[in-house]
């Protein structure tokens, strides 16, 4: 494999439009070096072999505080130990943590959660202006994950909108002091929500796991003030954009959304094809090479950052025919939309389950919907995790 000599630069524009870039890169080959925006020199994997094998090795870390050590200034969420959570700890630390939740999100778990998700996303629909545009991404793709993730934990309703200020915040391209302001108060919320449920739990997975006392299972307070925040805003944030992408995926290839719409039994397979088309997530968590890592002909030396793009390896042509078609009839099987390997997403079953009702029940309710205006105005936010529309205007017809 070759190496470019020029370094990528994961920057705004990147975000913008990463497909140019990655199409560059894809004649360069699949492991490149590229600079994150604040200077860090950085490896990024593109090709979907190499993007798998990685995610599942073992010399490869996400542990929060070795990742804060090589990033200079600790930028961004590695600022605040809040992000020491279960994503950011390796085994056998994290196999105790994940043990701890498997079990609230297995697929028979949450089937229960249907009737309950549906009622939210009808009660969304009946609210939206039948005549007038509106934001899908502010009045539908927001609310109802947000509804369901605070429901299931056991956020109080009324606290709800600070929540998605806050979480807007740490995933978005805010001012720094923002981002850390919204920290800070997550974490006081959510330290003063945990005491409260210790001492009156109520039928949640937050007091679960307060009162959970077994073995190994019980939580110290600083970590089940990550857990809560892990789950809160990754079941949060990635929900928006597989709303988000998924309807504006359809938007843009209307053979396809007149498919779904005369056979909405395809809608498990379609939400498939969402997540491999243009998944929630662009950049997997930051991990770091423990000893050096032989890769595509290319060996990373040891304490480097890598960069693992799903975005890229869901479309690598080396792995799926015409990668950058929507094609509603492709199994495309392996997809990393979720990763792989020990920190493969735990919230996949309620992912996979919330998406099908909610794409599914705005198409029934709306099938005239369309972009209230033309593509190149999108904007996508900018973050190099979360790959997520500002707003998405649409006419509902
Ligand atoms: C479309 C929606 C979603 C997508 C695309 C998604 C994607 C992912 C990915 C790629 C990872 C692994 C990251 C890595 O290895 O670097 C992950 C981990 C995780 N996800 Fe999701 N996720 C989604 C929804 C959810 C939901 C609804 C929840 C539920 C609360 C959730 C909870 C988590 C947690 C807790 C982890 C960490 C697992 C671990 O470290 O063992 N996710 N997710």
């Amino acid at each position: 494999m070759q190496q470019t000599n020029e370094l990528t630069a994961l920057d705004r524009a990147f975000v913008s439009d990463p497909w140019s870039v990655y199409q560059r890169l894809r004649a360069a080959g699949p492991v490149q070096r590229a600079v994150l925006a604040r200077g860090a020199q950085v490896w990024l994997v593109a090709g979907h072999e190499q993007a798998r094998a990685l995610l599942a090795d073992d010399r490869l870390s996400t542990d929060y505080f070795g990742v804060r050590a090589l990033l200079p200034g600790a930028a961004g969420p590695y600022e605040s130990t809040l992000s020491a959570h279960m994503l950011n700890t390796d085994p056998p630390a994290h196999t105790r943590l994940r043990a701890l939740v498997d079990q609230a999100f297995t697929a028979r778990t949450v089937a229960r959660l249907r009737p309950r998700i549906e009622q939210v996303a009808d009660e969304l629909l009946d609210r939206l202006p039948p005549d007038g545009p509106a934001d899908l991404i502010e009045d539908y793709a927001f609310p109802l994950p947000a509804t369901v993730i605070c429901e299931l934990l056991g956020v109080p309703a009324a606290d709800r909108n600070d929540f998605r200020r806050w979480s807007k915040a740490i995933v978005s391209s805010v001012p720094p002091d923002v981002a850390r302001e919204s920290t800070r108060s997550v974490s006081a919320y959510l330290t003063a929500l945990i005491d409260a449920k210790r001492v009156s739990p109520a039928h949640d997975l937050l007091s679960d796991l307060i009162h959970q006392t077994s073995g190994d299972g019980t939580l110290w307070p600083d970590e089940l003030v990550r857990m809560a925040f892990l789950l809160l805003v990754a079941g949060l944030e990635k929900m928006v954009s597989l709303i988000g992408n998924g309807v504006l995926a359809l938007l843009q290839h209307p053979r396809e959304l007149a498919r779904l719409q005369a056979e909405p039994g395809l809608m498990p397979a379609a939400v498939e094809e969402f997540l491999r088309y243009q998944g929630a997530i662009h950049i997997a968590t930051v991990r770091f090479t423990t000893e050096p890592v032989r890769v595509a002909g290319t060996v990373i030396p040891a304490d480097e950052l890598v960069l693992i793009s799903l975005l890229a390896a869901n479309r690598d042509r080396d792995r799926y025919a015409d990668p950058d078609v929507l094609d509603l009839s492709r199994r495309p099987e392996g997809h990393l939309a979720f990763g792989h390997g020990v920190h493969y997403c735990v919230g996949a079953p309620l992912a996979r389950l919330e998406g099908q009702i909610a794409i599914g029940r705005l198409l029934a309710r709306f099938p005239n919907l369309a972009l209230a205006g033309p593509p190149g105005n999108l904007h996508w936010r900018g973050s190099l995790l979360v790959r997520s529309l500002s707003s998405l205007p649409v006419t509902l017809g």
